[in-house]
């Protein structure tokens, strides 16, 4: 655990994202459980607005006494008052209240244009991951509403930096793989459907989310099957090839989520061919956001480090879908995705 003064030597986005994963410290005083915070949480670089604050009461921090209020809930406080002090502190109990302020001041700089292309595209994925892992811990209503905050700046990134599409590209490929593969497969899908046309942003975001949210239904078989390594019996494939009608079953009432991102989870491994899984529908009867996400996926995790498999660069995974797999995918949309590659976009 990090101590009050190493806190203060953070930057502002080490310190958000401290907060984010929970790992301020804590300190107890009379009983009582305080986290201990950075005031750069709350400074812009620039400094000069004053950024929103979260609804809870903070306390001022000292090392040789109990910590004393500072700032009620419904009271805002100066820049000023807060260069005084480098550190904070909030009762434990307000931590998701800090962990939710620290999720949207994230978002905020991975979209805003005073920070660089790169670093706002390192931070969003990052958020994207953590996000993720929430989620996939608990495929909540709430975590799959956050999931959607995540997509629409992606969304938003790529329709206002055309840019960043490459970046984004090549961070899809690094990392160890579970989470991000989903980070990955969301981009890649938002990339294609714009490449294919989709400009509206509604849509794209739709998109994106079928990618995010493709394999949530894994959440739902035993984690022995999902980690096993080595090959599946066949007892274990059949329960395994239950996860789109498992992650359907998870959004179907959920009222945020579109009609198109329910279908494309529901029906991301149908294949051109008939023998995909689960319904084996005609190919023309699977809507297009599935055939999208069909291809990001594979393309995805071709392209990633996974537990049992080293990750291939884009065009040796093309060519291996190309030889080995096309019944799998519409070979339109690989063509199209060959050319975002290609460095035609
Ligand atoms: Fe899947
Ligand atoms: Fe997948």
């Amino acid at each position: 655990m990090i101590t009050p003064v190493q806190l203060k030597m953070l930057t502002r986005q080490e310190a958000l994202e401290l907060a984010f994963t929970e790992q301020l410290p804590q300190q107890t005083y009379n009983g009582q459980d305080y986290l201990i915070l950075p005031s750069q949480l709350f400074y812009e670089a620039i400094g000069i607005t004053m950024p929103e604050l979260p609804e809870v009461d903070f306390y001022s921090y000292e090392t040789d006494s109990d910590p004393e209020l500072f700032r009620e809930k419904s009271e805002g406080f100066s820049l000023l008052a807060l260069s005084n002090q480098e550190l904070l502190c909030v009762r434990a109990a307000d931590v998701k209240a800090i962990k939710s302020y620290a999720e949207s001041q994230l978002l905020d700089l991975s979209t805003t244009t005073k920070v660089p292309p790169e670093q706002r595209i390192a931070t969003l994925r990052r958020t994207a991951v953590l996000v993720m892992d929430d989620l996939f811990n608990d495929p909540s209503p709430e975590n799959i509403s956050r999931s959607s905050k995540v997509v629409g700046s992606f969304v938003y990134v790529i329709m206002k930096d055309p840019s960043a599409y490459l970046f984004l590209a090549k961070l899809s490929s690094h990392d160890p793989y579970t989470l991000q593969h989903s980070v990955g497969t969301a981009v890649n899908s938002i990339i294609l459907g714009r490449k294919i046309g989709i400009t509206d942003e509604t849509e794209l975001t739709e998109l994106g989310m079928a990618g995010l949210l493709h394999d949530i239904g894994k959440t739902k078989i035993d984690s022995a099957i999902i980690n096993k390594e080595g090959p599946l019996n066949d007892d274990e494939w059949v329960e395994m090839k239950k996860h789109p009608q498992y992650g359907y079953e998870l959004v179907k009432d959920h009222p945020e989520i579109a009609e198109s991102t329910k279908r494309a989870i529901l029906e991301h491994h149908e294949q051109p061919d008939q023998k995909g899984y689960p319904k084996q529908i005609p190919y023309d009867q699977v809507h297009l956001f599935a055939k999208i996400v069909c291809l990001s996926d594979i393309f995805n995790a071709l392209i990633t480090d996974r537990p049992y498999s080293k990750a291939i660069s884009p065009f040796e995974a093309f060519k291996l879908i190309k030889l080995k797999i096309s019944h799998k995918v519409d070979p339109e949309l690989l063509n199209t995705l060959i050319r975002v590659y290609g460095g035609d976009i």
